[in-house]
């Protein structure tokens, strides 16, 4: 989507004239003929409303929009991104090329003009590379956006939330791609490609440099693939050298099968999305590369492929993992937290974090807890959690915190090795947290995101179509900017 900051704009049939609506009366200074038909329509300014009407002008019929930004669409969203949204939902496809947004006349402030170009940019992304035989009515045709009149200080607080939402459609992208495209090699190449010139710095960690550091349960995930597994670490040095960074550490099971513990067939193809942690986790830090966050971050990824073959890794295998702790592989399917461990223990020693986050589609049990409402936060530590519970209120990549304690931790206990890699079904959720827990050094501030339910959706969400949301990208930044910066 082009965007464009301009005073005029040429009418043809293509270009439709976009009124926002804030108050319950529409604004001063439009012509009659719109109010007429507007009032007829019972147009109510309502955040997300959009209402449609060609009007005279000149001896010639216009396409004018109102949308409404009053009040909220009551999941909390942001009024001018839901309009904005609302806006590209209806007017994607169907012919319009271009909406000239009256910015002026709307008498929008620069942050809201922002959060319109927000809601208008997300919602219209689409991913149809695959696609060679679209009708033209399924495409898409809006081509560009003109911010008209725009208020002082709006093209600079664009710049800012633009970062963010490359950030977001980075994600998508990534989780969005099949899994004969995106592994765990490929995955690193987007990332070079995506962070060529942002500043931030990529170190890549093949099988051979893994082995040497002993990351015995992340390469026994990979064992059964073809696919080489990657650990792929970003860092974004924008605070004071000498600040402990950060630490975000994602999930990337490019395909998970589930291994010898193969999963069913049906559905089994939306598992090409458990390298979503991975994927927010790449598209944050692109964010904070891209808009030059004042703070000192690292994105680590575990990327491999979860695959059964004759060297695949067996239900019964003990593994050594990197903290030289050992683990009885009781369901090969379980390997999420196999990869999350080790990829944790490294960071810890390599990387000296204040705090580590991790981001995991982790447990089916998340979904079935929390839907795909929010995800679910496990944290030692209370302020970190809170901090994480505001950032997703803030957001709107809402978080609901879950229990961690002795009596879950004894779950997973085996009686031929350190622990095993499941627990009983019950809880399941709470064990894998455990577990993952059980790598993260004593006092270091650690939380764990499980977000099985929220990276894929199955149907429009305000700010997205069906597929991938982009989810933990706007988390993270919001985390950053509200407890890493200034
Ligand atoms: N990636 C899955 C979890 C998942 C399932 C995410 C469905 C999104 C949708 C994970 O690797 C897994 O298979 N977990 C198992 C754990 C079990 C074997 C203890 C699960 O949730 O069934
Ligand atoms: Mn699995
Ligand atoms: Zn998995």
């Amino acid at each position: 989507m082009k965007i464009t900051f301009s005073d005029n704009v040429k009418h043809d049939d293509a270009t439709a004239e976009v009124i926002v609506v804030t108050g319950k009366a529409l604004p001063d200074g439009l012509e009659a003929p719109l109010r007429e038909v507007a009032s007829a329509a019972k147009f109510e300014p309502k955040a997300g409303k959009v209402f449609d009407a060609f009007v005279p002008r000149d001896g010639r019929m216009v396409r004018r929009i109102l949308v409404g930004a009053g009040g909220t669409n009551g999941e909390g969203a942001d009024p001018f991104e839901t309009a904005g949204a609302a806006l590209a939902a209806r007017h994607l496809t169907g012919g319009t090329k271009v909406l000239a947004v009256d910015a002026g006349a709307s008498g929008l402030s620069a942050v809201n003009v922002a959060r319109l170009l927000t809601g208008l940019v997300l919602r219209s992304w689409r991913y149809d590379r695959y696609r060679t035989r679209l009708k033209d009515e399924q495409k898409v045709s809006l081509k560009e956006i003109v911010v008209l009149s725009a208020p002082e200080g709006a093209e600079a607080a664009w710049r800012e939330a633009e970062a963010l939402v490359e950030g977001v459609v980075f994600t998508r992208e990534l989780v969005a791609e099949p899994p004969n495209i995106v592994y765990p090699e490929s995955f690193v190449e987007r990332c070079r490609e995506r962070f060529e010139g942002t500043g931030a710095e990529i170190q890549v960690l093949d099988e051979a440099q893994m082995a040497e550091l002993g990351m015995g349960a992340l390469l026994g995930v990979s064992q059964g693939s073809e696919r080489e597994a990657r650990l792929l670490v970003i860092r974004w040095s924008g605070g004071a050298s000498g600040d402990k960074p950060t630490v975000f550490v994602g999930k990337g099971v490019t395909f998970d099968s589930g291994g010898i513990s193969i999963k069913p067939g049906p559905g089994m193809e939306d598992m090409k999305w458990d390298m979503g942690g991975a994927g927010a986790v790449a598209g944050a830090l692109l964010a904070l590369a891209k808009r030059k966050a004042k703070a000192n971050i690292v994105g680590v990824c575990g990327l491999v492929e979860n695959m059964p073959d004759g060297k695949a890794q067996r239900p019964g295998d003990v593994v050594t993992t990197m903290s030289g702790q050992t683990v009885e592989i009781l369901n090969t399917d379980a390997e999420g937290r196999l990869v999350l461990c080790d990829a944790i223990h490294w960071a810890q020693k390599e990387l000296q974090p204040a705090r580590i986050v991790d981001l995991a589609t982790l447990t089916g049990a998340m979904i079935i807890a929390l839907g795909h409402e929010h995800g679910g936060v496990f944290s030692n530590n209370d302020q970190l959690a809170e901090a994480l519970l505001a950032a997703g209120r803030a957001s709107g990549d809402k978080l609901w915190r879950q229990p961690l304690g002795p009596a879950y931790d004894k779950l997973i206990d085996s009686p031929i090795a350190d622990m095993k890699n499941v627990g009983p079904r019950q809880a399941g959720s709470i064990t894998a947290a455990q577990f993952i827990q059980r790598f993260v050094e004593k006092d270091m501030p650690w939380a764990h995101c499980d977000i099985a339910g929220m990276v894929w959706a199955d149907k429009p969400g305000t700010t997205w179509d069906k597929g991938a949301t982009g989810y933990g990208v706007r988390l993270i930044d919001r985390f950053v900017r509200d407890t890493c910066e200034g």
